[in-house]
């Protein structure tokens, strides 16, 4: 065993207490935690009460066939019921569920509107009866592949109530991979669109649908939604199969019973890239997972369902679109902003005015957006008025420091607290973060696991870190809405989840993580990142926020290359911010003497590389494998999975003039 799991070398002093104004009424107290943690069970029975059950549940957990949980035992619920109608049967029929904003401006092809919990009761309705009529039963998969335009949420939801499980699939992503997920979980139906518009143009969908229906039989109907009125080619329609939306929804009747499911029965399977193999389909289920999506939304956001208006910029493809656009704020019956498009279109600071325009007061996006904006300048926000806004979120990566600081006071204009949501698309909903009227943030930290959560740092052997140290993050006790396990292969489920620690039954994450002087923990980024430099083992979160932290920085990713010394040496690839131009002379010697000084001796990159860009996921994340490739001189390996696959080539040719000693 390594002496060092993981080494702790950031120091970081900022501390920003919540404002007062926000903790006197907040709605989770520091009592929250106690009392969760004395009965676990009871906390989440409490928080099940959020919902509404046709059947109540008669046991809270049943966890007598782990890892394979069973949660709210014996209880009844349709998601769409609580997520739409009970809404409107309780007088908020009126209110706006979602203000749709188009990407264009031009009002005859923008489609911007908003639309209350009434209008959505009758759209869900109608998309269920025009499911049902396709053929759509009970436990059938239904895939849905779409732009981020209301029908998406609503077919989502129209599933959900016919108890038919979705599965998402980004509208990025090609025909390949969507024939393979189509494929995977016999998804009988499509729902798309024409397409959708994107950095100002029409982006074509249906034709990715109709390539990977030449690779797989499944599907026997493709409902299409007329977004862009684009032309679909002259083999673009297939009578036998493919059915409008306009003429297959809007006949339909709005009149629909929704029928209560058992909490087990399955919401949805949402595919997400293992580091090899084929993706894995991570299952849903009904009653434990709306739990923990409306509960943490709730207190995670410190959610006033009757002034907020919240935004999340995730897309629907993605968990984060299925917990916190669709599951969490419907069941909380919040008004919420849904965009189609871009950040930067028409133009940059495209977000800041919808934010001025519908008086958004919760904003919840990624740091890779937010570095995005620092790189930009502040003059873009400046330009608008944001003081609406009075909590601010991020998920999807560990949050620089600086990223974290420059969020809060440029967004937040130094009042919103910024909650650092640490979770996965296997955990559905938010486990690590700071309640925004109670914990006093630390930038960079996801500080507590939430009440109702136990997660701990181990090393390898499994036994809990002391404060100061790094290790494995674990989640020690099941919760609600947990994964149950992957799409047909409850194996890989066992053995890619709970195997590692099998002894202790801990979930682990997949994620390194280190605990503070505080006991407070602080994401570090995936265990397969982890550098070893002359046997200490550095995580690419730490080196990479001192990076971050020089003024001419804006982003920066770093990795381990072999090394005849050191075994591996760090190499780091950086952004500039606009404003520092090409960085100076100097730049490369500058960054290696700052990291030096933040850190230490033993993280000063061997390599400093300038690049217009950095190979990202379509979710944002960055794909350090690739950069490996590149700092080791390999032949780069798959890139199937970056949103941009010409920036590769970008960094490839600008190596041999990056280089330092
Ligand atoms: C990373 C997104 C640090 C982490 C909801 C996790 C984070 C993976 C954070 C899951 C955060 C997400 N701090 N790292 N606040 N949030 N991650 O499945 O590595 O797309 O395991 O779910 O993103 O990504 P996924």
């Amino acid at each position: 065993m390594s002496e060092e799991t993981l080494s702790n070398l950031l120091k970081e002093d900022r501390r920003f207490e919540p404002p007062a104004a926000l903790a006197e009424h907040a709605n989770v107290t520091a009592e929250a935690y106690d009392h969760a943690a004395k009965d676990r069970e009871g906390f989440w029975a409490e928080q099940a009460q959020r919902l509404t059950w046709d059947t109540p549940f008669e046991q809270v957990l049943d966890w007598s066939n782990p890892p394979f949980a069973k949660w709210f035992v014996g209880g009844r619920i349709n998601a769409a019921y609580n997520c739409v109608d009970r809404h409107v049967e309780e007088g908020r029929g009126d209110k706006v569920a979602i203000h749709f904003v188009g990407e264009p401006l031009e009002p005859e092809t923008s489609g911007t509107r908003s639309i209350t919990y009434a209008e959505l009761k009758d759209l869900v309705s109608q998309a269920a009866n025009a499911l049902t009529d396709l053929g759509v039963g009970t436990g059938d998969r239904v895939a849905i592949y779409m732009p981020m335009i209301p029908e998406a949420v609503v077919a989502m939801l129209a599933c959900a109530r016919i108890g038919a499980p979705h599965t998402v699939v980004f509208g990025g992503f090609s025909s390949d991979a969507l024939a393979s997920r189509l494929e995977d979980c016999q998804a009988k139906v499509v729902v798309t669109a024409d397409g959708g518009y994107r950095r100002g143009a029409p982006s074509a969908l249906k034709p990715a649908v109709d390539e990977a229906r030449t690779k797989t039989d499944v599907v026997e109907k493709v409902l299409v939604v007329r977004r862009t009125g684009q032309d679909l080619g002259a083999d673009g329609w297939d009578d036998a199969v493919d059915v409008w939306w306009h003429d297959a929804v809007d006949a339909a009747s709005t009149e629909h019973t929704p029928e209560a499911f058992d909490a087990e029965h399955p919401l949805y399977v949402m595919y997400t890239s293992g580091t090899t193999g084929k993706p894995k389909g991570i299952l849903h289920t009904t009653g434990g997972y709306l739990t923990g999506a409306a509960y943490t939304h709730w207190a995670v956001f410190d959610l006033k369902a009757d002034t907020d208006v919240y935004w999340c910029t995730a897309d629907i493809g993605w968990v984060t679109g299925h917990s916190y656009i669709v599951y969490g704020p419907l069941a909380n019956g919040v008004t919420q902003v849904l965009y189609e498009g871009t950040p930067d279109s028409p133009e940059r600071g495209r977000w800041w005015k919808i934010i001025e325009e519908y008086g958004v007061t919760i904003f919840y996006t990624a740091p890779t957006a937010i570095r995005s904006f620092m790189k930009q300048g502040r003059e873009i926000p400046d330009a608008r008025d944001l003081s609406s806004l009075r909590v601010l979120g991020s998920v999807g990566e560990p949050i620089n420091p600086e990223a974290y600081v420059w969020y809060r006071e440029v967004i937040g204009g130094g009042n919103a607290p910024v909650v650092d949501t640490w979770w996965q698309t296997e955990t559905g909903a938010i486990m690590i973060s700071p309640l925004p009227g109670v914990t006093s943030g630390k930038p960079g930290s996801a500080m507590n696991p939430i009440p109702g959560v136990s997660a701990d740092v181990v090393d390898e052997n499994g036994q809990s870190v002391p404060d100061g140290s790094g290790g494995y993050l674990v989640v020690t006790d099941p919760w609600p809405s947990m994964l149950r396990t992957i799409w047909g292969d409850d194996e890989r489920f066992k053995e890619t989840y709970w195997s590692r620690f099998a002894k202790e039954g801990f979930y682990f994450a997949g994620d390194g993580a280190k605990k503070d002087e505080d006991g407070d923990l602080w994401v570090l980024g995936r265990v397969d990142d982890v550098m070893n430099v002359s046997g200490h083992r550095l995580s690419t979160t730490e080196i990479e926020s001192a990076l971050v932290s020089h003024p001419k920085v804006a982003e920066a990713a770093v990795v381990g290359a072999k090394d005849a010394d050191t075994g591996q040496a760090v190499c780091a690839f950086v952004i500039l911010r606009d404003d520092a131009g090409d960085g100076g002379d100097d730049i490369v010697a500058e960054l290696r003497k700052h990291v030096r000084k933040e850190i230490g001796p033993i993280a000063t990159p061997r390599q400093v590389m300038v690049v217009p860009e950095l190979p990202k996921t379509r979710s944002g994340k960055i794909m350090r494998r690739l950069l490996r490739d590149v700092a080791e001189n390999r032949e780069v390996g798959d890139v199937t999975t970056l949103a941009d696959s010409s920036v590769m080539d970008l960094i490839s040719s600008g190596m041999s003039t990056g280089k330092d000693d």
